[in-house]
């Protein structure tokens, strides 16, 4: 099977499983890990952020951001189609009871005007009040789109007058570094906390981190512990989360061409199948209202052909590339997709 559903999808390399094992460990709910402490202190550093906090996931890490910037009762402004909205099962007023507004974005890409028009910071006692705006960058549903920068900084500027916190979704902030070449303090300039991802394009098994200041950081620890997330000694996943920082960042950049070789293709079958200009990283979404087939028959013969993807909504299909597929997988790939739809048009 060539994988193409997510960039989740990956096993730890030998090297990463070696890392993991020489790992020094300890309790991290007592704070005696020192892997998770030093890793911590380094992923921070990468950002300009005083702290960070090892966590299970990065909804995990998104659902503690919040939990730190918006109290009950308060609001939380995100583009309709972010994470932490469509696929984070209604965490934020389960956990946290935050009520969220969302905002459109002509194809994802954050419009801060557009976003900041909905925010009502001192709406009380009759309205609900604003307390933070979430970015996500890369843009998962966005089909992997890069947040432009002045956009980001604008949002910034207009949020911070009006006392309201941004919180930066980047699970796949890596990915949008590596495209751009923008340092990852910059991103952290703008942003009061930050999740990433260590178990998607950067290939560990598990792991995400929340970064923030050393006084969201230790209300976070407190809020964690309390969501049942204490790991004890994690110290093992974290040295593969490192492994992952230190040696798969650069290599990003393959995945970024592979997807752009499975775009185009797809585009000369017909380009009203995907919006190469949104095909800015390693994911590919698929509109399929110009064939007969729906996303999940596409999907069910790309199965039977070898090949998983996402069918994501009724006409919506996700292709995302990542380390464990081959420049020769990805051609094999290329050709039974475009073979597939040729025959569906
Ligand atoms: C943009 C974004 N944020 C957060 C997450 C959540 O990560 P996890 O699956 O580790 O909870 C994902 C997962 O795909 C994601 O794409």
């Amino acid at each position: 099977m060539i994988d193409l559903r997510s960039d989740t999808v990956t096993k730890p390399t030998p090297a990463m499983l070696e890392a993991m094992i020489q790992a020094k460990v300890g309790d991290d709910v007592y704070g005696d890990d020192e892997t998770v402490n030093a890793f911590e202190f380094k992923v921070a550093k990468l950002f300009g952020k005083e702290a960070g906090l090892f966590t299970s996931t990065g909804s995990q890490a998104n659902q503690l951001a919040l939990r730190v910037l918006v109290s009950q009762g308060e609001e939380l402004l995100a583009d309709e189609k972010a994470h932490v909205v469509r696929a984070e099962l209604g965490a934020a007023a389960v956990l946290s009871g935050i009520t969220t507004r969302t905002f459109s974005s002509q194809d994802s890409i954050l419009d801060a005007e557009r976003a900041f028009a909905l925010a009502a910071p001192d709406a009380g006692p009759y309205l609900v009040s604003t307390r933070a705006i979430a970015v996500e960058n890369t843009h998962n549903f966005g089909g992997g789109i890069i947040q432009p920068l002045d956009q980001i900084e604008k949002l910034h500027r207009l949020a911070s007058s009006a006392g309201i916190s941004l919180h930066l979704d980047g699970a796949r902030i890596w990915n949008a570094h590596v495209a751009t070449n923008i340092p990852l303090h910059e991103y952290g300039r703008f942003f009061e906390t930050i999740s990433v991802c260590f178990s998607k394009g950067l290939g560990a098994p598990i792991g995400s981190m929340l970064l923030s200041t050393s006084e969201k950081i230790a209300s976070a620890r407190t809020w964690r512990k309390r969501f049942g997330g204490g790991m004890r000694q994690v110290g093992l996943l974290a040295a593969a989360a490192e492994y992952g920082v230190d040696h798969h960042l650069p290599r990003l950049v393959t995945d970024h061409v592979h997807a752009r070789i499975l775009a185009e293709s797809i585009a000369s079958v017909d380009p009203r199948l995907v919006n190469l200009d949104s095909v800015q990283t390693n994911i590919v979404g698929l509109d399929l209202m110009s064939i007969s087939l729906n996303a999940s028959e596409v999907a069910a013969r790309l199965k039977a052909d070898g090949i998983l993807t996402g069918p994501l909504g009724p006409k919506y299909l996700r292709l995302v590339t990542h380390g464990d597929l081959s420049e020769e997988e990805i051609q094999i790939a290329k050709e039974r997709i475009v073979t597939l739809l040729q025959s569906a048009r």
